[in-house]
C-alpha cells in the first residue's frame, strides 16, 4: 500500500481486485485552487455520477485566482477537475460493487486510480466573486478543485460514443 494512501477511508480488496506497488516517487506537484462544497460526506450518501444529481452545490475558489474567472459567467457548463483525495491509489482491477465483476481502472469512472483525478460536466447556476453554483457534481464534501474549463458542446460533445462493455451488460439485462 502506498504511504500516501489514506488506510484509514479506503475500502479493502474485494475478490478479484488487484493492487499494485506504486512507483516511490511522484513525478509533477500540484496546486488544489479551491474546495467544491456538497452536503455529502459520507461515499454513500454520496450521487455515483455527476449526472445521477441535480443537487445545487458551490465551487469556493482560492481568491488568488479571482481573476481567472473573467468571462466564466458567459458558459452554461463547465468541465470541472477534482482530487479525489480519499480515495486509494494502487488498484489496477477493480470489481465494483454494482457490477460484480472485474474491470481494469482505466475502464472505470471510479475515484480510485493513480492518479485520483475526477471531471465531471456541471451546469453553471451563477458566479458571485470566487463562489459559483453548479448543479451535476458527484463528490464528497470539501473535495479539492484541480481545475474549471469551458465546455464546448462543439468539441466535447461526442454523441455516437460508447462504453462497450457496459452497453453488452445493459443489453443482457434485457
Ligand atoms: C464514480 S466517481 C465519478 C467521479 C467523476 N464524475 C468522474 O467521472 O471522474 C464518484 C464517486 O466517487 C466517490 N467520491 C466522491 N468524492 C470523493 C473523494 N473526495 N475522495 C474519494 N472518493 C470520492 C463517491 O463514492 C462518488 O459516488
Amino acid at each position: 500500500m502506498s504511504p500516501d494512501l489514506n488506510a484509514e477511508t479506503a475500502p479493502s480488496i474485494r475478490p478479484g481486485e488487484v493492487a499494485v506497488d506504486l512507483p516511490a516517487t511522484f513525478d509533477a506537484g500540484l496546486y488544489f485552487i479551491g474546495r467544491i462544497r456538497t452536503p455529502w460526506t459520507k461515499r454513500e450518501d454520496c450521487p455515483k455520477n455527476a449526472g445521477e444529481s441535480d443537487t445545487v452545490c458551490t465551487i469556493e475558489l482560492d481568491e488568488r485566482y479571482a481573476a481567472a474567472l473573467d468571462k466564466v459567467e458567459t458558459c452554461t457548463h463547465l468541465i470541472v477537475l477534482y482530487w479525489m483525495d480519499r480515495a486509494r491509489r494502487d488498484l489496477v482491477v477493480q470489481t465494483p460493487r454494482h457490477y460484480g465483476d472485474g474491470r481494469g481502472t482505466f475502464a472505470l469512472r471510479s475515484p480510485v486510480r493513480p492518479n485520483p483525478i475526477a471531471l465531471s460536466v456541471v451546469k453553471l447556476l451563477k458566479v458571485e466573486g470566487t463562489r459559483l453554483s453548479i448543479q451535476n457534481i458527484d463528490c464528497l464534501d470539501n473535495t479539492p478543485l484541480l481545475d474549471i474549463k469551458p465546455y464546448f458542446a462543439s468539441v466535447d460533445s461526442r454523441p455516437d460514443a460508447a462504453v462497450g462493455w457496459h452497453r453488452d451488460r445493459a443489453n443482457e439485462a434485457k
